[in-house]
This record gives structure tokens, C-alpha cells and sequence, in this order.
């Protein structure tokens, strides 16, 4: 009865540093972490509409069925043009294509679209 309960506050520190992890590993994620309203206002100051329109996201016979496709796709393209956007912006700009075209599952929560 007369021992001491102090033992107990380590393991509140591991939850705190586990939390920490979590949430920085969360920043670290391409698809999860990509800002689709950045992509939106990104992807709408580009050129991107110069040699296609949006109809190719959307077409029956589009090329690409699934988010790294789509990345590797923007990254293509974006080389064809002079704005070199940085990996968190052509994140962005998947999540945006993504979340208004393509409707791929994204890798954290895969639950099936529509
Ligand atoms: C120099 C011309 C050009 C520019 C500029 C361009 N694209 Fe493309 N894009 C293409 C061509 C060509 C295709 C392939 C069309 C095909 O295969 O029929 C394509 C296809 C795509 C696809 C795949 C469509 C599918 O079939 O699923 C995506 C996504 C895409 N472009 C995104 C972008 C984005 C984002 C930008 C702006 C960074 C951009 N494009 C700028 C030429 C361009």
C-alpha cells in the first residue's frame, strides 16, 4: 500500500512522442497531405489548358487508373511547361485532379469511390 505511483509518468511521455511521430509522418505523406484548394488555384494559373481541357481527366479512354499514374502524368506535363512546380505543389495539384476527375482511392483510406 505504501508504494509509490510515480512510476506511472514515463508512459505519458511515450504518448506524447508517439503523437508527435504520428502527426509528423502524417506531413510526409504525397498523396494523403496534398492540398487540393492550393492545387485548384495552382493548376488554374498554370498552362495547363493550353494543350488539352479538363475533358481529358474525364474521358472514356483516358490513360491514366491510379494516383501514382496521375502523379508521374502531372510531373510529365509540367516539365512540358516553364513552372517547374515543387513536389508539394504537384501534390497538391494530384489531390485537386483527384478529388475533382479521377476519384482514386487514396492510399490512406481505401474505401471504394461513389
Ligand atoms: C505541351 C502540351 C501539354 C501541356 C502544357 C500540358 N499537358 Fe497534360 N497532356 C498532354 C498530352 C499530349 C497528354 C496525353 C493525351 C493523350 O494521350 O491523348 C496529356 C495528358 C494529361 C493527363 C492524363 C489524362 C488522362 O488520359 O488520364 C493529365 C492528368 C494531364 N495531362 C495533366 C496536365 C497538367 C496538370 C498540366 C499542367 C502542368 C498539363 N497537363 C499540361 C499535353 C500537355
Amino acid at each position: 500500500m505504501n508504494r509509490t505511483t510515480s512510476l506511472g509518468k514515463p508512459g505519458n511521455l511515450l504518448l506524447v512522442l508517439a503523437a508527435i511521430l504520428a502527426m509528423s509522418s502524417f506531413t510526409g505523406d504525397a498523396y494523403a497531405s496534398g492540398d487540393a484548394i492550393n492545387g485548384k488555384k495552382l493548376f488554374d494559373k498554370s498552362q495547363c489548358q493550353k494543350c488539352h481541357g479538363t475533358e481529358v481527366f474525364t474521358r472514356e479512354e483516358r490513360k491514366v487508373d491510379n494516383v501514382e499514374a496521375l502523379e508521374k502524368q502531372v510531373r510529365l506535363c509540367d516539365s512540358q511547361l516553364s513552372v517547374n512546380w515543387f513536389d508539394d505543389e504537384i501534390s497538391d495539384v494530384v489531390a485537386y485532379l483527384n478529388e475533382t476527375y479521377y476519384k482514386f482511392p487514396k492510399d490512406s483510406d481505401n474505401k471504394p469511390e461513389e
